[in-house]
């Protein structure tokens, strides 16, 4: 037999998506992929039960429903500063992940550099993989993950290279980068003439003072940037896989390429439903910040409760549990006490990790009904809107 594909032997599966199917068997809380345990909104999933009778149930236009696709400009414009045609300016995907993909293939050859700050979100490497293309990573150093501007002006100077993929708000070390920050980036990508394709779907994930930027909105970076987002973790419907890229029409019009022969498109009936997210009012958002927010401090609370030494997620960071997990460094024995409430694992990477102590709390928001030593007093009216919602089905 000849050997299967070389590039598929250049990576593992995904250790997030794994480390989901570990807590299952275990019966773990799972904190290590980037899913809530509540549904999405009602006005959404009331609309899927009607769509489910009404359709459309046949494809849709292969870069997504016209209502969609204008629902999804009306949103975003205002908030990223453009003026979105819907006609000619987005593509829908099957999640950001495949926005994101369907961006690297529509930027770069074989052979051409991707600058990836470090640490990342482990889709980026296989995407730049999958594409023939090479990372150069520039490190986020730890405590506050702001990057050096030498370190990354070095690596925008490699010869070949193409585009920078930018995190923001990021996964997995939580930081929101600030204006100047992406100001410094701009003045690389125009100085290198890179692309930028971003991944933003934290974008409504984020505490206050911080605010999300879009890298598109500043001066001059619309022409150069793909921005790349998803429905997933801002309505709460990971499974829904419904994500799309922005970008100027000519960029759209090769992307619109790619998507139709990876996917040919997203479903139909969910990008129907979906527009009820899209058209919510900014009050739900403000309440998915407040929800969060609590979240993140009823999750501190605990971690701090079982000894754990982790970097507070206050600074310029999001609330993601994701970023909770990765900010833990090195931990005492649990207390036993505790274990049975909390579910443990070995963090995958512990072993080569220069933390050899480092353990990982699989385990999602701290769920009011799993740690009876901190019950839940939920206090925000963002909190409530969410509060009575059942626990969402996971299939393995
Ligand atoms: C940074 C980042 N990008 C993309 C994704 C996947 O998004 P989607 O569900 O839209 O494919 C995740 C999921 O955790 C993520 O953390």
């Amino acid at each position: 037999m000849q050997e299967l594909s070389q590039r598929t032997s250049q990576f593992t599966d995904s250790v997030i998506r794994r480390m989901t199917r570990v807590s299952m068997k275990y019966d773990a809380i799972n904190l290590s992929q980037g899913f809530p345990d509540f549904d999405p909104p009602a006005e959404i999933t009331d609309r899927l039960a009607e769509v489910a009778h009404t359709g459309p149930h046949q494809y849709a236009i292969t870069w997504g429903a016209p209502n969609f696709r204008a629902a999804l400009a009306a949103k975003q414009s205002p908030r990223m500063g453009l003026d979105i045609d819907p006609e000619t300016q987005i593509v829908v995907t099957c999640g950001s992940t495949e926005a994101m993909m369907c961006s690297v293939m529509t930027v770069t050859n074989p052979g051409d550099r991707i600058v990836i700050f470090s640490p990342f979100y482990e889709n980026y490497g296989a995407d730049t993989i999958l594409c023939g293309a090479e990372p150069t990573y520039v490190e986020l150093h730890a405590p506050t993950f702001t990057f050096d501007e030498a370190e990354l002006e070095a690596a925008c100077a490699i010869p070949g290279t193409k585009a920078l993929i930018l995190c923001n708000p990021s996964n997995p070390c939580g930081h929101v980068f600030s204006r100047a920050e992406l100001e410094t980036i701009a003045k690389m990508a125009e100085k290198y003439d890179l692309w930028v394709i971003t991944d933003e779907v934290y974008e409504h994930i984020v505490y206050a003072p911080h605010e999300h930027v879009y890298f598109a909105s500043l001066p001059g970076m619309e022409q150069r940037t793909l921005s790349c987002s998803s429905l997933s973790k801002t309505y709460s419907m990971t499974g829904w896989r419904l994500g799309y890229v922005i970008a100027p029409a000519d960029v759209i019009d090769r992307a619109r390429k790619v998507h139709d022969f990876l996917t040919v498109g997203a479903a139909a009936p969910l990008m129907e439903a979906a527009v009820a997210g899209l058209t919510l009012p900014q009050s739900y958002y403000d309440e998915l910040t407040a929800l969060y927010t609590h979240k993140r401090d009823l999750f501190c609370n605990g971690l701090r409760d079982l000894g754990f030494d982790f970097i507070e997620p206050r600074e310029p960071t999001t609330s993601w549990p994701t970023s909770l997990a990765w900010a833990m460094r090195t931990t005492t024995t649990a207390p036993s006490t505790c274990a049975e409430r909390w579910a443990w694992a070995r963090c995958p990477a512990a072993a080569s990790s220069t933390h050899p102590r480092t353990a990982l709390c699989v385990s999602t928001s701290p769920s009011p009904t799993r740690c009876s030593r901190r019950p839940s007093t939920v206090s925000t009216p963002g909190a409530r809107r969410w509060r009575d919602r059942k626990p969402p089905v996971t299939h393995r």
